[in-house]
């Protein structure tokens, strides 16, 4: 099933989110939401907050670029309790988009190596290393998981000038390809 993306200011989206417990209801039927949902908003990631969750689980689906980058053909994985432990390696900057925030894109620096403890969707333990793109696109769903956005990473000047889109997404004046809700 398709759910609807919750948009920027919609306050889910502020919410630092919970440990979810091994008895909760209907987890694997969200997880096939989350990624029915993300593959048809053509998106990388999705997290809990975005579908209205204060539940600390995030999706990443990088399937849809093994034609630019074969190694992400599988790299479709769940990451429930998600916890990053250590970020280091040198600090790079690209241009992020967010569901959440359709139409806007500004470049932000991260960290380009992170160490994350997570369960897997069969709810087993994991601690794992992730470099580069891989390495963003977690750090930018594990943002949501606390309540960031990635335009709370781009300067004043640049927040200002994006100002009155980002009012206009507040409002749900947006055209998007997929389905949304505002606040
Ligand atoms: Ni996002």
């Amino acid at each position: 099933m398709i759910l609807p993306i919750y948009l920027y200011g919609h306050p889910v989206l502020r919410k630092v989110t919970k440990d979810i417990s091994p008895d909760y209801p209907g987890l694997k039927p969200l997880l096939d939401n989350m990624f029915e949902t993300l593959f048809y908003a053509d998106g990388v990631g999705l997290a809990a907050p975005q579908i209205g969750l204060e539940d600390r689980i995030l999706v990443v689906d990088l399937s849809p670029l093994a034609d630019k980058e074969p190694s992400f053909k599988d790299f479709r994985r769940v990451f429930i309790n998600a916890h990053i432990v250590e970020r280091d390696g040198t600090e790079e900057a690209m241009e992020e988009g967010c569901l959440s925030i359709p139409g806007i894109h500004e470049k932000v620096y991260r960290k380009n190596r992170i160490r994350i403890r997570y369960l897997d969707e069969n709810l087993h333990p994991h601690e794992e290393v992730f470099e580069s793109y891989k390495a963003r696109v977690i750090q930018h769903e594990y943002d949501h998981l606390e309540g960031i956005m990635f335009v709370d990473h781009i300067s004043g000047i640049r927040k200002q000038m994006i100002r009155s889109r980002l009012d206009k997404i507040i409002k749900g004046d947006v055209r998007c390809s997929y389905k949304v809700k505002s606040r």
